[in-house]
């Protein structure tokens, strides 16, 4: 019998869950930290059959039956070891390598890799201590990193010369290659890293399989990592995973930062459960790797224009590792750039409320619905109807996916339709305008999409009736702009006119005249703006 080595069993016991393997074939339900149902291999009445999803294995109680989803697959599907592999790997949605056991050779050389990124380490670790990388001492200090976890995550510095190529000479040169630590050159071989502070890259079982190295002089990029090597892939590595396992168990669930110092950071201020990826947007295969510890996943992202991307982006990744059980959640880092600048400036308690705060994802897909299209226009709503659907169809759990649409169907006729009640009801916020203003908004809404996605916060305040027919007009894209703006200044000159008022009325009784002036300077700039726009627009 052909016998898949362990790298592809692994794959598989990662990338399903026991809980969905044994669930198809004895019905569970959830009790504590167990899955629970009656056991298929011998005759019961009440359920003694449990099923661990984090270790991923099941185990009955009444005949002590015990295993993976491998033998779980062999056993009832009265098939060999190969046959279920096959089942699984399709399951899985996996191709089947080619049957290629691990031979001899390349045991050792995975040995010898492992011995050298362990001494490289070493050799980088002692370099950080010497006058050499005084300069890298000083700068990881500064970033709040005690001796104690620059020991612990073997933080290091790769001096400018060749230190690697000169101290491994009497290694075999194909092996150091190949931990890509060293390269080729015209000269021989040279060192990749150099003139860096180095942070060792740990697989799942704690060996150090990859190194990124921080520029230290400013220059870019500001990361390098070793290139995917026989045994690092970037795209399947989480930043931190090894120490972060343990704690995520304790704590049931896991956080996501993008940066692997706000990792570190993070898993030093109590937040032990944290992970990033390397440089890479969030990929299937890291979703699938926390999936298997926990399926409790938060989100935290920077709160830039980037970290909004990456969560949507993240949002549609997960959605088909999405189980009754899972609670993903997104978070923003708001008052500061990262989490390790949230950490040190303003502490743990901070970080805290950010995490806690985090929005749950049924919530944060409504809100990117409702961000990227203009669903107070028929076109955008009915965009946005496309892009909630293609999102919903990816949940592989009919029953959840079938309460997701009741959620949101439920949610696009209180919020979608409101426009239209309102305009019927009340108009009490709203300023009134004329009928030709609302044809011209309607006109160009329909006209120029592009417009109507730039102005839509502005256009959606006027509370458009899109149930009279559109009319037809005479009005290029520039003009249709103009237009836009030089209405937005109009609006905005009223609202300071009214807060004048206000303003005014208040300074009688504070006699506080600098708000004032400082009101009247701001009429005065929109004043004259609108009146150059005007002026061009004559022209
Ligand atoms: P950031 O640019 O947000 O950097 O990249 P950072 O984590 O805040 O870096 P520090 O705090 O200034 O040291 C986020 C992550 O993207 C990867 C790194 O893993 C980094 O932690 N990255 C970034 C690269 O791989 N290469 C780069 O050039 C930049
Ligand atoms: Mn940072």
């Amino acid at each position: 019998m052909a016998k898949y080595d362990n790298n592809f069993t692994d794959q598989l016991r990662e990338r399903l869950s026991i809980v969905d393997v044994v669930s198809r074939r004895v019905p569970l339900t959830k009790k504590g930290q167990n899955y629970w149902g009656c056991c298929p291999f011998h005759n019961e009445k009440t359920p003694s059959f449990s099923v661990r999803e984090d270790k991923g294995f099941y185990h009955c109680f009444g005949c002590g039956k015990h295993g993976d989803i491998i033998s779980f697959t062999m056993e009832m599907e009265h098939v060999d070891f190969m046959t279920a592999i096959k089942e699984l790997a399709e399951m899985a949605g996996i191709p089947l390598p080619e049957y290629k056991p691990k031979t001899r050779e390349q045991i050792e050389s995975e040995e010898t890799y492992i011995s050298i990124t362990a001494d490289a380490e070493k050799l980088y670790a002692e370099k950080l201590f010497t006058s050499d990388g005084a300069h890298a001492l000083e700068y990881i200090r500064g970033r709040g990193f005690t001796d104690e976890m620059i020991k612990k995550y073997g933080i290091g510095y790769a001096p400018k010369n060749n230190i690697i190529a000169n101290k491994f000479v009497n290694t075999k040169q194909d092996k150091l290659i190949a931990t890509g630590l060293v390269r080729r050159g015209e000269y021989g071989l040279y060192d990749f890293f150099r003139d860096k502070l180095m942070f060792p890259i740990f697989n799942a079982h704690g060996q150090i399989v990859a190194f990124s190295g921080r520029s230290l002089d400013g220059s870019e990029p500001k990361y390098i990592n070793t290139t995917d090597t026989e045994m690092f892939h970037k795209r399947q590595t989480l930043f931190g995973f090894n120490f972060a396992r343990e704690n995520i168990h304790r704590a049931n669930r896991a956080i996501i930062v993008e940066g692997q110092i706000d990792a570190i950071q993070m898993q030093c201020n109590g937040f032990g459960e944290t992970v990033a990826p390397l440089g890479t947007a969030l990929t299937e295969d890291h979703i699938a790797i926390l999936c298997k510890a926990n399926r409790n996943i938060t989100f935290c992202f920077d709160g830039d224009g980037a970290g909004q991307k990456a969560a949507a982006r993240a949002c549609g990744i997960i959605l088909p590792f999405l189980r009754d059980n899972s609670d993903v959640r997104f978070a923003f880092v708001t008052g500061g750039k990262d989490p390790d600048e949230i950490l040190r400036k303003s502490g743990r308690a901070a970080m805290e409320k950010i995490i806690s705060s985090a929005v749950p994802l049924v919530d944060f897909l409504w809100k990117i619905t409702n961000t990227n299209y203009l669903v107070n226009t028929p076109s955008g709503k009915t965009q946005a109807e496309k892009f909630l659907k293609s999102q919903l169809e990816k949940i592989t759990d009919k029953l959840l996916r079938a309460e997701y649409e009741h959620e949101y169907d439920s949610r696009k006729f209180n919020e979608w339709h409101k426009w239209k009640k309102k305009s019927d009801v009340q108009n009490i916020d709203v300023p009134d305008i004329e009928l030709t203003t609302k044809n011209t908004l309607m006109f160009i809404v329909n006209k120029y999409p592009e417009l109507a996605e730039r102005y839509g916060d502005f256009i959606s305040s006027f509370n458009l009736s899109f149930e009279s027919d559109i009319p037809d007009m005479n009005l290029d894209f520039d003009s249709a702009e103009k237009y836009l703006i030089s209405l937005k200044l109009q609006k905005y000159l009223e609202k300071l006119n009214s807060d004048r008022k206000q303003l005014v009325a208040d300074a009688l009784k504070n006699n506080n005249s600098e708000s004032i002036k400082d009101i009247d300077k701001k009429i005065r700039a929109a004043q004259e703006k609108l009146e150059l726009l005007l002026d061009l627009n004559d022209k």
